[in-house]
């Protein structure tokens, strides 16, 4: 794979949402997406209970670590640990504008620090042979764009960053919540394109907002990849057709039921670990959405995965609730 296509199509780090569970759920789906961890501090890779935090399967590769933090030691020992567990890239946090991580003074406030994100770089990519990536806005606040986004480039280009995803929209770290400034700020794609046509060498991926494959294909006429994050969590359905229409790869099943089929032995594997059912099955609710039987399904494994005891009997007894979509994906 040439290394630009190995950023081809990327599903977003989601807090809550992209543990190990859900990251080997859509690893079935799609076996060439390039998936990302919930964003992990550094303080907690370095202090914290680390299998328990960062700790994955070998199936969910390829696979990168996000990290939040600022200071560059930190990073760059938090990277190595990264790399000694196994990830094939640690992706720096520049995006997040929750006011827990503007207290840490990193996240999306970095934005206004591009020499400091540099240094960030430098320091991790001192560390590790595996890639460094960053997630970035636009821009922050009262910045402009055009000139923020520039200089912060530049800053992590001149220090070795090997891919440069960026939410295509600004957060505002004054009077929104995490979930507006994922919202509200508009979105400006032209912005990322001219990002990569000022910057040929750099690889670049688009966010935000990507409602559908079709719309991902269309970015990348401009943009080395893109990344989706809501439209891949609540409609995971969608990445059955990831690797025929993203890499002209076959896809690993031909629809949802197969997919949860597949995922059984997985989940007795982790139920015999101590794993509760609906740990695993609350990833799954979007797996039928646009299905005649999807709300049956839904409703069945929300209100019977989480009683005690529940094992794999309640996701087959979900299954039989659903009926075929319409449109069923074609394997290429
Ligand atoms: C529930 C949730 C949690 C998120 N957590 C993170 C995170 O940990 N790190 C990060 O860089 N972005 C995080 N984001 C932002 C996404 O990675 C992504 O940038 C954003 O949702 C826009 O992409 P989308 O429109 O395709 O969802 C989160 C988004 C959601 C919905």
């Amino acid at each position: 794979m040439k290394p630009d296509q190995a950023h081809r199509f990327c599903i977003a780090p989601m807090m809550e949402w992209t543990d190990r569970h859900c990251r080997f759920f859509h690893r079935l789906m799609t076996r060439r997406a390039r998936l990302y961890t919930e964003m992990v501090t550094t303080g907690a890779v370095l202090h914290g209970e680390r299998e328990r935090l960062i700790g994955f399967d070998p199936f969910e590769h390829p696979l990168a670590l996000q990290l939040g933090g600022a200071d560059p030691r930190a990073l760059a020992q938090s990277a190595r640990i990264a790399e000694d567990f196994g990830y094939g890239e640690v992706n720096l946090n520049v995006g997040c504008p929750s006011d827990r991580v503007q207290e840490g003074r990193f996240g999306a406030c970095l934005m206004a620090e591009p020499d400091h994100v540099g240094e960030c770089v430098a320091a991790m990519k001192a560390q590790v042979k595996v890639p460094v990536t960053v997630k970035c806005r636009i821009g922050i606040d009262a910045q402009d764009p055009e000139e923020a986004l520039e200089t912060f480039a530049a800053a992590v280009e001149r220090a070795g960053v090997d891919a440069l995803v960026v939410h295509a929209r600004k957060a505002w770290l004054k009077g929104l919540s995490p979930r507006e400034n994922r919202e509200v700020p508009p979105l400006d794609y032209a912005r990322v394109y001219r990002l990569k046509a000022a910057h040929p060498r750099l690889t670049v991926v688009l966010n935000g907002g990507v409602a559908s494959l079709a719309d991902a294909a269309a970015h990348l006429a401009f943009v080395d990849g893109v990344m989706l994050g809501r439209a891949a969590y609540q409609e995971p359905w969608r990445l059955i057709e990831v690797d025929p229409l993203m890499f002209g790869a076959r896809a690993p099943f031909a629809d949802g039921s197969e997919v949860a089929a597949a995922l059984i032995p997985y989940i007795e594997r982790e139920l015999a670990r101590g794993t509760r059912l609906s740990a695993i099955t609350r990833h799954m609710l979007g797996l039928f959405r646009g299905v005649p039987g999807a709300r049956a399904f839904r409703r069945h494994l929300a209100s019977e995965a989480v009683k005690p005891g529940a094992d794999a009997a309640v996701l087959v007894e979900a299954l039989a609730l659903v009926g075929k979509r319409a449109s069923e994906p074609v394997a290429a």
